[in-house]
Order: C-alpha cells, then sequence, then structure tokens
C-alpha cells in the first residue's frame, strides 16, 4: 500500500498529484474520461481558448518525425462560452481540477478571457503566449521580457484566479522572460511549448504542414525542456511546471528533480493514453523505494556539478 503522498500545491491549488494533462492533448476531457476518470489525474489543461470559435488552420496539420510530432493546429476551439456553458459544468462533475488555457491576438482578447472566467468553476487559467501556430498575438507576445511583462502585467489586474503564464521555448534566455513573468503577478510559470520546426516532403518538395511550420513536441524536445527548467526554477520562486516530452515515469522524476514542482503530460497521452497511469504507479514506486515521505522531496533535488 502506496505510504509516500503525491500531493503538491501550485499557487494555492491543491492536485492529488502532480500530473497535468497538457493542453491540446486532452480537449475538454470528455475523449480520455471514458479510458479513465479525470480525478485520477491532477489536472486537466484545456485546449487553448479564444473568445470566439476557431476552426484552426487547413490541413495537414501534424506531422510525425523520428521522436515526436510538429503540430500546426492553430487553435481550434469551440470559443469560450462554450467551454463555460458545455464543458465546464461536467469537468465539474468528474471532480477534475479544471485549467483553462486562453489565447488571443490582442492584448485586450486575453483580459476579456480572464474576466469572462473569473466568474467560473475553473481551478486556474493558464495563459497562452507561446503558440508559435497563429498569425497574430500567440508567441508574438512570449519572446521578449518586455511584452511578457505588459501583457501579464495587464492580464493579472484582470484576472481573479490563479495565473499561469505558459512560456515558449523559442528564446535565447528562457529564465530572463521567467523573471519578467514573475515579477507582473504570475502565480506558477509552464515550460516549456512546443519549439518551432519543419517537415519536407521529398518527393513533392513540399512541407508536410499547409502552415509550412509548426511546433515540435514529444520524447526529441524533453532533455531542452529540462535544462530549461532547471535555468528557470533557481532564478524563480512561483512554481516551475515542466512541459515538453515527459512520456515516462523516469522522465517525471529527473523533470522534477530539475526544479518542477508539477509537469504536464502532451504528446505521449497520443501514443499511449494510459501514459499518465504509468507515470503515477512509476512515481509512487519511486518515492516508496527512495523511502520518500512526498513527491515535493525530489523538486529541485539535481545535484548539479
Ligand atoms: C495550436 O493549437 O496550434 C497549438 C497550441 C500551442 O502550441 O500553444
Amino acid at each position: 500500500m502506496a505510504v509516500s503522498s503525491l500531493q503538491v500545491n501550485i499557487a494555492g491549488v491543491k492536485l492529488n498529484n502532480p500530473l497535468i494533462l497538457a493542453s491540446g492533448t486532452a480537449g475538454f476531457g470528455e475523449e480520455i474520461s471514458r479510458f479513465y476518470p479525470l480525478e485520477n489525474v491532477g489536472a486537466i489543461a484545456c485546449k487553448g481558448t479564444t473568445l470566439e470559435p476557431r476552426d484552426g488552420n487547413p490541413p495537414p496539420r501534424i506531422a510525425e518525425t523520428p521522436s515526436g510530432i510538429i503540430n500546426s493546429v492553430g487553435l481550434e476551439n469551440p470559443g469560450a462560452d462554450r467551454f463555460i456553458n458545455d464543458y465546464l459544468p461536467w469537468l465539474n462533475m468528474q471532480k477534475a481540477v479544471v485549467i483553462a488555457n486562453i489565447a488571443g491576438s490582442t492584448q485586450e482578447d486575453y483580459c476579456a478571457l480572464a474576466e469572462k472566467f473569473n466568474d467560473t468553476a475553473v481551478d486556474m487559467v493558464e495563459m497562452n503566449i507561446s503558440c508559435p501556430n497563429v498569425k497574430s498575438g500567440g508567441l508574438a507576445f512570449g519572446t521578449s521580457c518586455q511584452s511578457v511583462a505588459q501583457i501579464t502585467r495587464t492580464v493579472r489586474s484582470h484576472c481573479s484566479k490563479p495565473l499561469i503564464v505558459k512560456l515558449s521555448p523559442n528564446v535565447a534566455d528562457i529564465a530572463e522572460i521567467a523573471i519578467a513573468a514573475e515579477s507582473e503577478g504570475a502565480d506558477a510559470l509552464t515550460l516549456i511549448n512546443t519549439i518551432t520546426a519543419m517537415k519536407i516532403d521529398i518527393q513533392t518538395r513540399r512541407p508536410i504542414l499547409r502552415n509550412n511550420i509548426g511546433g515540435l513536441s514529444g520524447p526529441a524536445i524533453f532533455p531542452i525542456a529540462v535544462r530549461m527548467v532547471w535555468q528557470t526554477a533557481a532564478k524563480v520562486k512561483i512554481p516551475v511546471i515542466g512541459a515538453g516530452g515527459i512520456s515516462s515515469w523516469q522522465d517525471a522524476v529527473e523533470i522534477m528533480l530539475a526544479g518542477a514542482a508539477a509537469f504536464q503530460i502532451g504528446t505521449a497521452n497520443f501514443t499511449d493514453i494510459y501514459t499518465p497511469r504509468e507515470v503515477l504507479k512509476g512515481l509512487d514506486e519511486y518515492l516508496e523505494a527512495n523511502r520518500l515521505k512526498s513527491v515535493n522531496e525530489i523538486v529541485g533535488g539535481v545535484r548539479a556539478w
């Protein structure tokens, strides 16, 4: 019987375990709930939601690579009102901890979205300023300290929920971007989103993706996520949520040792829907084997040279 605790606290919100389903890989939870109860995971970060419904980019939108996928979905989603009215009540009935991932083309969009979620049963808001697949907004807000500081400050003043800022790896110095977000009121950070990438069909000479480029996720980017979490967690006081290619319990332990207080599982949900179950089982056994009472004891525990 397990005696170690997997419970973590992110920005005042208690999660039964540190595993969060990454935005864009679990929709709004319905499909995944056919395989296991959503209350088994720490939280679900729902698909990036905009003010109005979006169809996303034209297909093809996914390209497979040897160790991951490149997507250019373009934030297809049903819009904030539909999320709040149709999906959220159901998610609450599942006893899931719900993170609304918000995305917009303008700062005003993000503020209006934050306000919409203030009076809902969403537990946290994850501000996506790192989507590489949209023409306006997205990544454009997330690549300079100045723009990250400005949007965080502005959205913070409209948001009464714990505010997570999801950062892009497509920057020179992620730690300084993280500090900019923290100094303007972010309660937690998620890193990393996808890395801009491209794949070309050598017969047709055309890019596989209709958008030409997209964002690479999956095991290929895991060591980069570990490096960025390690560099960032040492420099901020707020919790860092690790994301990027985590596919096994060993990866989960590794990213927590690098400094992540929790972690997200994304692309691995597509290769094996039961990845979260296996990761939580392995994590629990690791704690037991190392006689640790709480998963929090491994956070930042790397013995760097
Ligand atoms: C997308 O919908 O294009 C992916 C979302 C993201 O990368 O943030």
